[in-house]
């Protein structure tokens, strides 16, 4: 498995569940020091258990002031970070029928504002590894669904890609520090986020498979880190489609959902492909 020559300090969101958790189990093993933070303190803290090289950190992501002052407590325990790793998310998708703008402002505000509360509050620590004269780099995981718009992922997709963009940017203009970005872009991982899809997940691989490849990806420098490829380039190259051709694609993959939905028996207009975790 890969990992770093020196022990690195890591301050790693959504630690206490599926992707997060295989990558925190991995780095605590491989004696980096790492904060980890969710909002369920109970599993942070089973998870730091006899991890003398572990800190849990509870907080909710999409809570500004509560991110922040994790920034200041992180900066007293390590002094600075050399990986600030944001991963926390959620998944809700729309039933564009009844178009439901809570849920799109539950989808957004942990993964697009949660995580650039956490940039703003990392930032100063990274700086910091940087005047040690240490390499920094940010992280953050985006989604495969930021390539190409798919049916009912408004909120979720748009979410992703909005992360993506403002990261590949900000990758730009934080290149004179010295601070570098790896957006991470799974495809299906089984977790407890997507246990209740209902639509094929073709391709899904383990939470500690993606585990491996998100760490062997941060230790390479790797700007993308997507998996699995086999998946990743089709929908990658899906994206790159004339929109007449995309718009053709996706139709039929919502005809296919529609028709998967009658033959189940689910009501019309009743958002029950919702799939993927619901708000806690
Ligand atoms: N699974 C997939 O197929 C897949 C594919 C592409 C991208 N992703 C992305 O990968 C990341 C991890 O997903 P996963 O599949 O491992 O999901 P998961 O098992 O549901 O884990 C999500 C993690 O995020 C934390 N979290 C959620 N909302 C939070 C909030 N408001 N504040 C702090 N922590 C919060 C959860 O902890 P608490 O409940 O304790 O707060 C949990 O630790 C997400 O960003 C997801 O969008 C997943």
């Amino acid at each position: 498995m890969s990992t770093w020559k020196t022990p690195q300090r890591i301050w790693l969101t959504g630690a206490t569940s599926g992707i997060g958790e295989a990558l925190a189990r991995k780095l605590i093993a491989q004696g980096h020091h790492v904060v980890l933070s969710a909002r369920n303190a109970e599993a942070l803290d089973t998870l730091c258990q006899n991890q003398p090289n572990a800190h849990p950190l509870p907080l909710d992501i999409s809570d500004r002031q509560a991110v922040l002052n994790a920034g200041t407590i992180i900066h007293e325990r390590l002094g600075a970070l050399d990986l600030a790793l944001f991963n926390a998310g959620t998944c809700e998708y729309l039933d564009a029928q009844q178009f439901d703008m809570a849920l799109v402002e539950r989808v957004f505000a942990p993964n697009l504002f949660g995580t650039l509360y956490g940039i703003e509050a990392a930032l100063p620590l990274l700086r910091a590894a940087r005047q040690e004269g240490l390499p920094a780099r940010l992280a953050a995981t985006s989604s495969a669904s930021a390539y190409v718009p798919l049916p009912r992922a408004e909120a979720y997709g748009a979410s992703k890609a909005a992360v993506s963009y403002f990261l590949e940017s900000l990758r730009l203009d934080l290149d004179q520090e010295g601070i570098d970005i790896s957006l991470i872009h799974p495809g299906f991982v089984k977790t407890p986020l997507t246990e209740h899809n209902d639509f094929p997940m073709p391709m899904q691989v383990t939470a500690e498979q993606a585990a491996d490849t998100i760490i062997e990806g941060l230790v390479k420098g790797r700007l993308d880190i997507h998996f699995p490829r086999r998946f990743t380039y089709w929908v990658k190259l899906l994206g790159i489609l004339p929109p007449a051709l995309r718009r053709q694609i996706g139709l039929r993959m919502t005809r296919a959902q529609r028709s998967r939905h009658e033959h189940l028996g689910i009501a019309k207009g009743i958002p029950a492909h919702c799939h993927c975790r619901q708000r806690h």
